[in-house]
């Protein structure tokens, strides 16, 4: 048996794994950045109509989304007593309100009147006072006022409290769900909040914050953004210096599960051509810094953003690299010092993983959080409004804040025009041509799925395994939530 027959597995790509690219690495590594466990889910394919049919998507709202914790906002958002944000999802409108005492509220926008929204938009407010006749609310949700009191008899034999949603938070984000009865917040996010205790986002701020309404499925988005394979044809730009095929794929949890892509290593795709380590770091160079990269643009109309944040700004191409270091340790080491002189904080001893490689964390049904110490991306997947087919993408991200302080502003969302794309969002630096590749795929596969001509939607044993279990979830919430309806 040679040695490339020895370390074939017929479930995984027969190049080397991410555990074996990280055993060649600086640092130690810690433990959970290990591999994890995977799922037997089956391959049978499934309906393309989930992507589109109106019945199984009031199905998904009705049985999903009024059931599970969605992050609506950062604390960071509300900093003030009477700070009101508003979140929106699936028809739904709520008010998210900082209390005096620190603590956060979230109220159903809607007037006990006649339903008008008591808040067009956010900010800090005396009261919440409707529009409409003046009905008002104190922050705290307790009532306030009735003008016209003398002809609601029946308001004084109602509780004429806000009705409230589910409120909790975690690492600086506050998180809502209608399901008065829904389980604790920690029972979605772990072993996410344990294996993210290194990172503290609670003390991290909100650097950029981009968002567009995209014609697909919330799904098809969310999909989009949960496999490393398909780099090679759409982002062809970062396949020297990104291990795509042999990324890391575990599902952690029902509800946690993560992809670990290397960062300075050459996609196994690419394996017949010869890339040496200047290649690769030319490579990378040219697409602006690596994908992980973002932050700031120096974008002129009509050009690709070149201009990665400060931390990757030194990664550049050095005119040669020293005996024995590769692309990936020149990477690590430049970004570390980078991040150091940016933030002030100490990368010396902080593993080679958790400075340049991609590593996605995704919280059932919607949220991807990507962990480590370089500016960290947050994905947010949801339907517009009630519209199967068209979803809205909110991506942030988030830096540490300096050690030195002060705590920096965190910026406001920036929401793209429908004609605008990824790459003019002032915000998003080299992540933005890189959003833009995969949106272009997005309403394709949307007219694509309507068009099958089987019906159905098959999924990768093993890379797209993630895939699957969104849809097995989805499909077990349905099945519950029929029965019960039913019972
Ligand atoms: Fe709000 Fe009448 S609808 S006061």
């Amino acid at each position: 048996m040679d040695d490339t027959t020895a370390r074939f597995r017929a479930d995984r790509h027969p190049s080397e794994s991410y555990e074996d690219i990280l055993e060649r690495d600086t640092r130690a590594i810690p433990d959970h950045l290990r591999q994890g466990p995977t799922r037997d889910l089956g391959d049978e394919g499934i309906p393309a109509s989930d992507y589109y049919d109106r019945d199984h998507f009031a199905k998904e709202v009705r049985h999903v989304w009024l059931k599970v914790w969605q992050w609506a906002c950062r604390e960071e958002d509300i900093p003030n007593p009477n700070d009101v944000f508003v979140y929106e999802n699936v028809g739904k409108n709520i008010l998210v309100v900082r209390q005096e005492d620190g603590g956060i509220k979230a109220f159903y926008n809607s007037c006990l009147h006649r339903g008008r929204k008591l808040a067009d938009g956010p900010g800090n407010k005396v009261d919440l006072r409707c529009k409409y006749h003046g009905l008002a609310w104190h922050c705290s949700g307790a009532f306030k006022h009735n003008p016209i009191g003398w002809d609601f008899p029946q308001f004084q034999r109602m509780d004429m409290s806000l009705p409230e949603v589910r409120v909790e938070t975690w690492g600086g984000f506050v998180f809502v769900n209608f399901d008065p009865a829904a389980k604790p917040l920690m029972d979605t996010l772990q072993p996410l909040a344990d294996h993210f205790d290194r990172y503290d986002f609670a003390n991290r701020y909100k650097a950029a914050h981009t968002s567009k309404v995209v014609p697909c499925n919330w799904k098809v988005m969310a999909e989009a953004f949960m496999e490393s394979h398909h780099t090679i044809v759409t982002h062809p730009q970062l396949a020297p210096f990104l291990g795509d095929v042999n990324s890391q794929y575990d599902a952690l949890s029902d509800h946690v599960t993560r992809q670990f892509t290397a960062t300075g290593v050459v996609s196994p795709m690419l394996a017949d051509r010869r890339f040496g380590d200047m290649d690769i770091l030319k490579a990378m160079a040219a697409a602006g810094g690596s994908h992980v990269a973002g932050g700031r643009s120096s974008r002129k109309d009509g050009e690709v953003a070149k201009r990665p944040v400060r931390a990757r700004e030194s990664v550049g191409t050095p005119d040669a690299l020293e005996e024995g270091v590769t692309a990936r340790m020149h990477t690590c080491e430049v970004t570390r010092a980078a991040l150091g002189a940016e933030d002030g904080w100490d990368y010396a001893q902080v593993s080679d993983a958790e400075i340049i490689d991609a590593l996605l964390y995704n919280v059932f049904p919607h949220m991807s959080f990507w962990a480590g110490y370089a500016p960290n991306v947050v994905y947010r997947w949801r339907p517009n409004g009630l519209d199967p087919e068209t979803s809205i993408m909110d991506v942030i991200i988030l830096k540490r804040v300096p050690k030195n302080g002060p705590r920096p502003q965190p910026v406001k969302e920036h929401r793209l025009a429908l004609d605008e794309d990824w790459s003019s969002s002032p915000m998003l630096g080299a992540l933005g041509p890189v959003f833009e590749q995969d949106m272009d795929n997005l309403p394709q596969v949307q007219e694509g799925l309507r068009a099958s001509g089987t019906g159905l939607v098959h999924f990768a044993l093993y890379s797209e395994m993630r895939i699957r279990l969104l849809h097995v979830l989805i499909a077990r919430m349905i099945a519950q939530g029929e029965a019960r309806a039913g019972a």
